[in-house]
């Protein structure tokens, strides 16, 4: 399924719901899954700092304990200039977990950079136990 304005526009609302009051700076994500089901995600800062966790990992990981295993795309909006790019971490639990998934990177302006995860993450750590 492509990403279309509506993924789009689930990101930006999950964005209004980050607690960022270290970074200020707020990320959003909305997860679809192959059947068309839509999670949301937004960065959750806390005192320790160490133990932020961002957008694109809590809409996974909302995703997952849903029983959820199979996604097609995200969208992660962000107030930068320029589209942000997932961190490293994220990158590799979107790829255990989602495979080449597509992902659209946009800003509160509307600038959008489309990708595969492959693109952002290539040669990815996997092991599998089968
Ligand atoms: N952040 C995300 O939520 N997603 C990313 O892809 C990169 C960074 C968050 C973590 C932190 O709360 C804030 O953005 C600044 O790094």
């Amino acid at each position: 399924m492509p990403i279309d304005q509506r993924l789009i526009d689930e990101a930006r609302k999950a964005r209004e719901n980050a607690v960022a009051p270290f970074s200020k700076f707020k990320v959003g994500a909305a997860l679809r899954t192959t059947t068309g089901k839509i999670f949301h995600g937004c960065n959750v800062e806390n005192c320790t700092y160490g133990l932020t966790v961002c957008a694109e990992r809590v809409a996974l990981l909302s995703a997952l304990a849903a029983g959820e295993r199979s996604f097609d795309s995200i969208v992660v909006i962000t107030q930068s200039e320029e589209p942000s790019t997932p961190c490293g971490p994220c990158r590799q639990l979107m790829w255990e977990f989602c495979g080449d998934i597509d992902i659209a990177l946009t800003n509160l302006e509307g600038k959008r950079v489309d990708y595969k995860l492959s693109t952002l993450f290539p040669n990815p750590f996997y092991f599998s136990l089968e």
